[in-house]
C-alpha cells in the first residue's frame, strides 16, 4: 500500500510517497510507525494512547479529518460525504492513502499542527463547572434524561476534527467552532450549573452560536458522536424562546 504524505518542515512543504507492507488490522496510526521506524525517522506526527482517547492523531485522512488510531487501513476509504472545505479536494487511488495536516491551523511539521486557536477558543467558553450556593452534604443529583442530554457533549475528546472540517472556522478566524460550542451548551443546559443563562447569552454573536451555518461536517466526522450542530441549534431555539 502506498502512503502519500503531505510534508512540510514549517518554511516549504511537499508531498512523499512510501511503500507500506499492509498487515491485517493494521491503523493508519501503525502504518506511520512503520514509515517513521523503517523508512524516514524525521517523519512527525502526534499521538499518545492509540485507543481514541487523547485525540492528538486527528488529521485528514484521504482529505477527511479522522482519527489515525482509529482508522483501518482497509477502512480508510469509508468516510462521509462532507461540505467543501480546505483540504478536502484530494484526488486518491484504490492503492494508496493520502495524510495531510488538519486544516485552519499552522503546520509545525508533517502532520503536527498547532492547535493553539483550537484552544484559546475551548477556554474562552470557561469549559468549568460552576454551581450556584453551598456544595450539599449529599451529591448533586440529576435524573437520567438530564444525564442522557448531557452525555451526547460530555464524550468529546477535543481533537479538532470538527473544528478543522468546519467550512466557517476555515473562512472566519473568529468564530468559537463546532467544539468551544458544543462544551459551552453542555454546560449551559446542566441542571448543576449556576450560570446556564449567562453560559447561553454569553455566545449569542455572529462569532457564536450565530455564526453556524449547519454544514453538519462537524457531526460527520466527530469520532466520538458529539453532535455540536444540534447544542448550536438548540441554544438558539433557547435564546429565541427568551425573546418572545
Ligand atoms: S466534538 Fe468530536 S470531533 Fe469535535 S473535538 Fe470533540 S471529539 Fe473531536
Ligand atoms: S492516539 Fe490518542 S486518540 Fe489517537
Amino acid at each position: 500500500l502506498r502512503l502519500r504524505i503531505r510534508r512540510s518542515d514549517g518554511a516549504r512543504s511537499w508531498e512523499q510517497s512510501f511503500e507500506v507492507p499492509e498487515r491485517p488490522g493494521m491503523t493508519v496510526l501503525d502504518a506511520l510507525f512503520y514509515v517513521q521506524e523503517n523508512l524516514d525517522p524525521t517523519l512527525a506526527f502526534r499521538y499518545s494512547c492509540h485507543w481514541a482517547v487523547c485525540g492528538s492523531c486527528a488529521m485528514l485522512i484521504n482529505g477527511v479529518p479522522r482519527l489515525a488510531c482509529n482508522t483501518p487501513l482497509a477502512k480508510a476509504g469509508d468516510a462521509p460525504r462532507l461540505a467543501p472545505f480546505p483540504g478536502y479536494d484530494g484526488e486518491v487511488g484504490d492503492d494508496e492513502i493520502v495524510l495531510s495536516p488538519l486544516p485552519s491551523m499552522a503546520v509545525i511539521k508533517d502532520l503536527v499542527v498547532d492547535q493553539t486557536p483550537f484552544f484559546r477558543k475551548y477556554r474562552a467558553v470557561r469549559p468549568v463547572f460552576g454551581p450556584d450556593g453551598d456544595a450539599p452534604t449529599d451529591e448533586r443529583r440529576m435524573d437520567r434524561a438530564q444525564v442522557g442530554s448531557l452525555e451526547r457533549y460530555t464524550n468529546c475528546i477535543l481533537c479538532a476534527a470538527c473544528y478543522a472540517a468546519c467550512p466557517v472556522v476555515a473562512r472566519s478566524p473568529d468564530y468559537l467552532g463546532p467544539a468551544a460550542l458544543a462544551k459551552l451548551y453542555r454546560f449551559a443546559i446542566d441542571p448543576r450549573e449556576g450560570r446556564g443563562t449567562e453560559r447561553l447569552t454569553s455566545a449569542d454573536l455572529p462569532s457564536g452560536w450565530g455564526g453556524c451555518q449547519f454544514y453538519t461536517n462537524c457531526r460527520k466526522v466527530c469520532p466520538k458522536g458529539v453532535p455540536p450542530d444540534e447544542g448550536i441549534a438548540r441554544a438558539r431555539a433557547g435564546l429565541r424562546g427568551r425573546r418572545e
